[in-house]
């Protein structure tokens, strides 16, 4: 059987939020338009170098049942959290983050002239692990591989595998890929991905045509979030422009969420159960 390029199923366009105490983000996993993409239940990007967009931060907040991903392109943001962890992750840095039973943390990106970028992503836990003690992979940017292709294009694996090489984040359940991928002009990106796995891309510089099955390739600029459906690799070309995005996929989980800002259980017990936790000082 002939191979064919995975489908575009959706085009999204970001939507600008304020989160946290008062940060300026760009969501596009997470919203009205696009609630759940299991596994994966929020992605947010943060970019500016205007000091007022995202001084304010992410002051002393829970999560519990889900993974959050932070990956910082520039800048610096400091994070403590109330078990005694505490760090700054910085540019090319990612710290993946696995809730669990639950941790209170508190995010804060640093004033500086190049102000801060990067992503959050949230990852689902599957119910048998979304008790399971909190856990930290703080990854440093030199620890991150980076693949060079023929073409130039550069890959800097975070976790999952590409062209024999794995990412250093390890013993996610979902078993994903994340990687940060810049295809310079007039070149060609293709990669497999495993048939029924989620996948999307989201393109944050530049533009590219992206194969769409048998049809005709789209034009997708930068900033849009691109969900594939079916098919058995991804097929992404530039032309006159360079293009960078973060190609993401995972397992779908299939089971009921019941979500709550930052609680992502299985049912609404469960998330009452969260919240009289937190109100008895149970939490952590
Ligand atoms: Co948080």
């Amino acid at each position: 059987m002939k191979s064919l390029p995975r489908r575009i199923e959706k085009i999204i366009e970001p939507q600008a939020v304020v989160e946290g105490a008062g940060v300026r983000l760009k969501r596009s996993i997470g919203t009205q338009t696009l609630d759940y993409l299991d596994p994966f239940l929020l992605l947010d990007h943060f970019a500016s170098i205007e000091r007022r967009d995202y001084e304010a931060g992410f002051p002393l907040h829970p999560h519990r049942g889900m993974e959050t991903v932070t990956y910082v392109l520039s800048g610096v943001v400091h994070h403590k959290d109330t078990l005694g962890n505490s760090g700054s992750i910085g540019s090319g840095d990612v710290q993946w983050m696995t809730a669990g039973r639950g941790i209170m943390h508190e995010e804060m990106p640093q004033v500086s002239p190049e102000g801060i970028a990067g992503f959050q992503l949230w990852v689902n836990l599957p119910a048998n692990l979304k008790m399971t003690a909190p856990r930290y992979q703080n990854i440093l940017a030199a620890e991150i591989p980076e693949i060079k292709r023929e073409n130039g294009t550069r890959i800097r694996v975070i976790t999952g595998e590409v062209d024999g090489t794995r990412g250093p984040v390890s013993g996610i359940a979902a078993n994903p890929t994340y990687m940060d991928v810049s295809v310079p002009p007039h070149s060609k990106f293709t990669h497999a991905i495993a048939n029924g796995n989620t996948a999307f891309a989201y393109l944050f510089q530049g533009e590219a045509k992206f194969a769409d099955g048998d049809k005709e390739k789209v034009l997708i600029r930068s900033p849009q979030l691109v969900v594939w459906g079916e098919g058995d690799f991804v097929d992404i070309a530039t032309d006159e422009s360079p293009a960078r995005f973060l190609l993401v996929s995972g397992k779908p989980l299939h089971e009921p969420v019941a979500r709550y800002g930052p609680f992502v259980m299985n049912t609404r017990e469960e998330i009452e159960e969260a919240l009289r936790d937190l109100r008895q000082g149970t939490f952590v």
